[in-house]
């Protein structure tokens, strides 16, 4: 592939303030005190000089064309997939499958195993999770007349294990989907242990990584899950492209998602036959400078020591959570620094100041935090709030971010008294 024209040195990274000169969102953007990096991740110029790379220099549909281009765009999508395969402790780059994004992915799943299902099924959730851990169930147990459950979780947002084992034996689920990380409190579920009581139970197991795979990583195969799920743009990758990984002999069962050039070995007036997985599952054009991008992002990841970051990012957490305390006002939701179960995440609310009003406040000053329910509502009400503020970490954030946080919450709290 053509070099991109700034690329950053081979060295390994540290996470912190050093390192937003590799962002241009710090050095030619807002350069806000972005905490908001649980929705979607500054980029590398790494990513960004890829993705233009890529339509400049080898832009031809992958898969399709005789010509020289067309076969360099190929290459390229495929080694992204099994730069991806790597990361995530695939065996194989066939349990790969790019989407646009984890909803996607899990929406995939939830139709393409329909048949699995038989009326009267469940599946077995948890209180933690997205929406986008929920409603494509809800819309699968629709179609099909299944149920779905939840695990509860504990009042500092832990999942209730016990509730968990219990439902595993009463309500023997046939999909059991939680989540690793949960982005509205940075609860880090006890994933390993909550597969491998679910497998033993039966049970197929979906785990949501689109928080996890940033912050904690994965290896899928010493997991055990059957699927494993993350967006581009929440592990510093560009939107639109995101991954859906299967066992191989799930995605074998699954029934196509949708139809179209690519995913077929033959189509005739009277029918039509599968390709083989992934691509079976890749209808119509992919986002292929994404998923290119998303390899660039990946190389970029390996960079740092994965210790560094979980360290840096627990280190915030512990900060934040000092700082929050000292706070007049101030409620903290979620399993606490001091639990060694919260990373990249915290949220909290203020006595007498809407998360609304302090976003807005907060964005006066160029700080730009997320307010509302974080598409976790069930987790909140559980929790008995409406909504919070939550800040949210990645490589890049700091300690300064922080303390413009602690400044916005004063005049909030003078504004608002
Ligand atoms: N899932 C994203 C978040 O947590 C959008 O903000």
């Amino acid at each position: 592939m053509k070099r991109a024209e700034r690329t950053v040195s081979d060295s390994k990274l540290v996470p912190g303030l050093e390192i937003r000169s590799l962002f241009p969102f710090f050095t030619e953007g807002p350069a806000g005190c972005y905490l908001d990096s649980a929705a979607t991740t500054q980029k590398p110029a790494v990513v960004l000089d890829t993705l233009r790379n890529v339509l400049v220099h080898h832009n031809a549909n992958v898969h399709r064309g005789a010509y020289r281009l067309s076969a360099e765009a190929s290459e390229l999508y495929d080694q992204a997939r099994t730069k991806i395969a790597r990361m995530i402790g695939a065996k194989s780059e066939r349990s790969i499958v790019f989407v646009r994004g984890a909803t996607e992915a899990i929406n995939l799943v939830a139709h393409s195993s329909e048949q699995l299902f038989r009326p009267g099924d469940t599946i077995l959730l948890t209180l933690l999770e997205h929406h986008s851990n929920i409603v494509p169930w809800q819309l699968l147990a629709k179609r099909r007349g299944l149920s779905v459950a939840f695990t509860d979780i504990t009042d500092d947002g832990q999942i209730d294990l016990n509730d968990f084992r219990e439902k595993l034996k009463t309500l023997k689920p046939k999909m059991v989907a939680v989540t690793q990380l949960a982005n509205s409190l940075g609860t880090v579920t006890p994933i390993a242990e909550l597969v491998s009581l679910a497998k033993a139970s039966g049970a197929q197991v979906l785990v949501d990584g689109a928080q996890g795979v940033t912050h904690l990583g994965v290896n899928v195969e010493s997991l055990g899950c059957d699927y494993y799920v993350f967006s581009g743009h929440k592990v510093y990758g560009p939107t639109g492209i995101g991954v859906l990984y299967g066992r191989a002999e799930r995605l074998e069962a699954l029934e196509p998602f949708q139809g179209g050039g690519d995913m077929i070995s033959y189509v005739s007036t009277e029918g039509s036959g599968w390709a083989e997985v992934p691509q079976r599952f890749e209808a119509g054009t992919p986002a292929f400078p994404e998923a290119i991008a998303l390899g660039a992002a990946v190389d970029f990841l390996a960079r740092f020591d994965r210790d560094d970051i979980l360290a840096h990012e627990a280190a915030l957490v512990s900060e934040a959570y000092e700082m929050l305390s000292e706070e007049e006002g101030v409620t903290l939701y979620g399993p606490g620094a001091h639990s060694g179960k919260q990373l990249a995440v915290v949220s909290f609310s203020i006595d007498s100041v809407h998360p609304h009003d302090f976003a807005t406040i907060a964005d006066t000053h160029n700080i730009q935090v997320r307010a509302g329910n974080h598409c976790a509502m069930p987790t909140l009400r559980r929790l008995g709030v409406q909504a919070t503020v939550r800040l949210s970490f990645g490589l890049y954030s700091c300690s300064a971010d922080l303390s413009a946080v602690r400044s916005a919450i004063r005049e909030a709290r003078k504004l608002f008294k």
